[in-house]
């Protein structure tokens, strides 16, 4: 791998501020400094140290973020603030997106990766990845619009899969579903004459939203969220 492509994958330099730098002699590869970026290295066994920094190599990023109200789930939109601006420029190099969407006011655990691949078999409807949110309701839910819920409902012309509810009050509680149609909890209380108030997504596949994370505040998966969420465990 070419040492201006490490650099830039690994959100510390364009391969243009790589070139200025290396010019500077800030980067040093196996001890040695290198004027010139097109030296290929292999990451996994050289030592490269950027501007004093050791770069340790890591082919894809996965992060979890507390998402807030107010933020689209996109990389980009002309006019509202996405998730990706609650990061900071090294990260936001790196080519993130959001695994899946949550609507502008859905709050709670978000995962962004630069692991198409992955990302793309944790969306697929036929992995049936399970995600729970927390909600409130502008009215009562009954004992039989909660059954006709979990067994699945119309929400225009499309059934929903069946799904778990956990009721802790009689207008909030948990839900569990398998899928992701567009709006899918908000349609979904719709079509029994009711209205989502609050929406919080607490778990993807086998992750739980890190509490300790205010609303807007992310971190990277330790590697056994990694693990957990890659090799399908309890999805
Ligand atoms: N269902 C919704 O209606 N909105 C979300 O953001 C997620 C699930």
């Amino acid at each position: 791998m070419r040492i201006d492509k490490l650099l830039s994958e690994m959100g510390k330099a364009t391969r243009k501020e790589s070139a200025r730098l290396a010019r500077l002699g800030k980067i040093l590869v196996n001890g040695a400094v290198i004027k010139k970026c097109d030296m290929h290295i292999d990451p996994e066994k050289d030592t490269v140290i950027f501007c004093g920094e050791r770069i340790v190599y890591k082919r894809f990023t996965y992060i979890m973020m507390n998402k807030p109200e107010g933020y689209v789930s996109a990389t980009e939109d002309g006019r509202e603030m996405t998730v990706l601006d609650l990061l900071p420029e090294e990260e936001r190099r790196k080519e993130l997106f959001p695994c899946g969407r949550l609507d502008k006011n859905t709050l709670g655990l978000m995962i962004l990766t630069n692991d198409g691949e992955n990302a793309h078999r944790l969306l697929s409807p036929k992995n049936h990845v399970s995600k729970t949110y927390r909600f409130k309701s502008k009215l009562p839910i009954s004992e039989g619009e909660k059954q006709r819920l979990e067994l699945g409902i119309d929400i225009g012309g499309y059934i929903t899969k069946p799904c778990k509810i956990k009721l802790d009050g009689e207008a909030s509680g948990e839900i569990t579903i398998t899928e992701g149609k567009y709006h899918q909890i908000k349609r979904m209380l719709e079509a029994v004459g009711n209205k989502i108030t609050y929406l919080e997504r607490i778990t993807f596949g086998p992750l739980s939203l890190d509490t300790s994370l205010e609303r807007g505040e992310w971190r990277y998966l330790s590697e056994n969220e990694e693990k957990k969420l890659l090799e399908g465990e309890n999805i």
